[in-house]
């Protein structure tokens, strides 16, 4: 189905299930344990062999000796895989690095083998007698070091730099003026089930059973890196604990889980250890943010410059964390522009909203200084600098902008007129209480997307795509769409997910799965309604489902006998036009904070979170509320909490488990709300609806840091908000 006009009145607008908060249906799986996670496939592979990753110890270099006599020796040990007992091995689309490197060292922790043995326990002991001698050589691991004199990025055929009007004289001229720069350090995703995959080959054919965001994307970069078709490769991947963009990618597990049971002749298991998951696989990458901004006295935004630096490994990308700069406020004159350095720290890549995570907590704050600096109100500042349109093409319209009605609202709601416009003004006790606000931003991409649907004798309706559902409800709205579309119950229908036999979907990432996977079932079931009106000889123009009946004027039959003893299946794609370039189609929030800060110790305790969030439809209001806390919380960490400390000596992130690298618990978060305003956007797909995953984080770093001075009146502008970085300066005690 090509979607290339806005859509009109269609079945999902009944709303008799879309749109309701519905439970759960895999929840009841996963709180009983009974839904398989890709270490746990007793199901499908009997006796599997356990294989140990080890990774380099050093972060660039050359293995110069590698024995592993003591290792094959050791008890219960089947094979071990090197690069050199791998033979060459092709590089994915998606990876940076290699995943299976050796004897050229790329990063530290890189995988450099992988034993397999009987027991896990087997294989770690063994693991643990390779003995491995490098040739260490000089890398390069300081971002602020490395960006000095690293060149601009340009995206494939673009300029480096994109300039609308002339900043510098607007910025020279202007009568209120910010230069500030920020810092946002390295982060790691630390979802809670590690990268792991069962593997196991008939014959020249290899089934992965892994964790995977994207089904498609990584079926081809299997088959890239290990030299054999395409066809040859399944991804099982139903239930993913936690991706974050960490798992949008094949990683060393995969690779190292076919390459081991290739080798041992019989199917393994590879998980990455926790300590390794965080130098062997990706994270979010620090930036380095100069903002300046430029007004008029009566508030308006005459000119603003985003200039980012970030760095990855050689052939890497940068962290897009001026993207959101481009489109969130007015202004005639605007400068944006990346830099890339290049760093030998393990590979960086997408992490949550990639871009605008990290540059809304750099603008977000500078809005608010901004703010003070014009002696307005930053929600006032905020709305007096709204716009309808693309500022860089007046031309194009958003598809809908409600920035403001979050804002507005969401002030209401938050008692926003009890802040004190003057920092560390509110005492409880020892605390220093504040209030702090941030829009949040984030595009609705489309993707294309497929399914089957298929209706049985019995009446059931089965969903197949290769849509993952990684802790987001995808199995919910998935179910939810199928019954709107054929009516029936939503306990009629089956959801079958994450497998590459299934037709391929958008896959989850970038807050396009809901929209674009559900509209991909929409298409499927738009074609599977045609076929029973045509069985059954009716005009599918004047075609009701409801009730488990199909019906055409006065003549209805079930939908079982309509599907008669061999069923009926359908399948087909949602494809875009050009919607999403005649429209800016975006998502917006606003982020509200009470935070307090000691005023002896400098703690910073977080007392409420509000979220308003403009997003199309919201397709499951319980799922897109769970979703958006998750991420406040995620916003939460990014604020006080998580920091990779890089040793820029050796190279590595040195805090690699969750007692250093720290993410918040219950205790952080004591009280989050969130609402959606009314909005169904009828340019983003026949659902109207857009995403709330990542647009809960983007501005709830800088809606921390915005309370923390307002409580405090410090400005700290390095995340995260730690107490050392305010502690001195905090106001006199007595
Ligand atoms: Mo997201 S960082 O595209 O999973």
């Amino acid at each position: 189905m090509k979607f290339d006009t806005p859509a009109g009145q269609n079945p999902i607008d009944q709303l008799k299930h879309v749109g309701k908060p519905i439970d759960r249906i895999d929840g009841k799986f996963k709180t009983t344990g009974t839904a398989p996670y890709a270490y746990e496939r007793h199901d499908v592979v009997a006796n599997p062999a356990y294989g140990y990753v080890v990774g380099a110890a050093v972060a660039k270099g050359r293995i110069s000796r590698i024995d592993m006599a003591a290792a094959k020796a050791a008890p219960g040990v089947l094979t071990i895989v090197t690069a050199e007992s791998a033979g060459p091995l092709g590089k994915g689309n998606f990876n940076t690095a290699k995943l299976l490197g050796g004897p050229e060292i790329d990063h530290y922790h890189q995988a450099i083998a992988l034993v397999v043995a009987e027991t896990f326990e087997q294989a770690r002991a063994a693991a643990a007698l390779i003995v491995i001698d490098y040739a260490r050589t000089a890398g390069r691991f300081d971002l602020a070091k490395e960006l000095k004199g690293a060149p601009l990025h340009s995206e494939k055929g673009k300029p480096p730099v994109t300039k609308i009007g002339d900043f510098d004289a607007a910025f020279g001229t202007a009568p209120v003026k910010l230069d500030a720069t920020y810092t946002t350090p390295d982060h790691s995703h630390a979802m809670m089930e590690p990268h792991a995959t069962t593997a196991k080959w008939d014959g020249d054919k290899v089934t992965l059973y892994t964790s995977n965001q994207m089904i498609a994307w990584s079926k081809g970069d299997v088959a890239k890196t290990l030299g054999i078709p395409k066809d040859n490769v399944r991804l099982v991947s139903p239930y993913v604990g936690g991706g974050f963009g960490g798992k949008l990618f094949i990683r060393a597990d995969v690779i190292l889980a076919a390459l081991g049971a290739k080798a041992a002749g019989r199917p393994v298991k590879v998980t990455l250890t926790r300590p390794m998951m965080f130098n062997n696989t990706t994270h979010r990458p620090a930036t380095i943010q100069r903002i300046r901004i430029g007004a008029g006295r009566d508030g308006k935004i005459t000119a603003i410059a985003h200039e980012s630096g970030s760095g990855d490994l050689p052939g890497g990308g940068p962290e897009t964390a001026v993207s959101q700069t481009r489109l969130l406020y007015a202004g005639a004159n605007r400068l944006t522009s990346m830099r890339l350095a290049v760093v030998d720290l393990p590979e960086g890549n997408a992490m949550r909203a990639p871009g605008e995570a990290p540059g809304l907590m750099a603008l977000e704050i500078a809005m608010d200084e901004m703010a003070e600096k014009l002696g307005m109100d930053p929600i006032a500042f905020r709305v007096a600098n709204d716009t309808q349109v693309d500022p860089e093409k007046p031309e194009r319209r958003f598809s809908q902008r409600q920035l403001v009605q979050c804002l507005e609202q969401g002030a209401d709601r938050f008692g926003w007129k009890q802040r004190s416009a003057k920092p560390a003004q509110r005492r409880d006790g020892q605390w220093l209480v504040g209030m702090g606000v941030a829009a949040g931003f984030r595009n609705s991409m489309a993707m294309k997307s497929a399914a089957r649907v298929a209706l049985d004798k019995k009446g059931i309706v089965t969903v197949s795509t290769d849509m993952t559902d990684i802790g987001t409800g995808t199995y919910t709205i998935i179910a939810q769409t199928a019954a709107e579309m054929m009516g029936v119950d939503i306990d009629k229908v089956v959801v079958q997910l994450g497998d590459s036999d299934h037709p391929v979907s958008a896959g989850s990432g970038g807050q396009w799965g809901a929209n674009n996977s559900t509209a991909g079932v929409y298409a499927a079931c738009v074609k599977l309604r045609e076929a029973i009106a045509q069985k059954l000889g009716f005009n599918s123009a004047d075609v009701t489902f409801a009730d488990g009946k199909v019906r055409s004027g006065n003549r209805s039959f079930a939908l079982t006998e309509a599907a008669g003893d061999a069923g009926l299946v359908a399948e087909d794609a949602i494809e875009y036009g050009d919607l999403g370039k005649t429209y800016q189609q975006s998502t917006f929030a606003g982020h509200f904070v009470e935070a307090a800060v000691h005023s002896l110790t400098g703690e910073v305790r977080i007392r409420r979170m509000l979220a308003v969030c403009a997003a199309g439809r919201i397709l499951n209001p319980k799922s897109a509320r769970s979703q958006v806390i998750g991420a406040m919380t995620m916003g939460a960490g990014a604020a006080l909490m998580e920091d990779l400390a890089v040793d820029t000596r050796f190279g590595f992130f040195v805090n690699h488990d969750l007692a250093g690298y720290e993410v918040p618990v219950h205790a952080d978060i004591p009280h989050q709300e969130v609402m959606f305003l009314d909005e169904v956007d009828p340019t983003s797909s026949p659902m109207k609806a857009k995403g709330v995953g990542e647009l809960g984080l983007c501005g709830v770093g800088a809606a921390i840091a915005n309370a923390i001075y307002n409580a405090s009146g410090v400005r700290v502008r390095e995340y995260p908000v730690t107490l050392d970085k305010h502690l001195a300066h905090l106001p006199p005690v007595a």
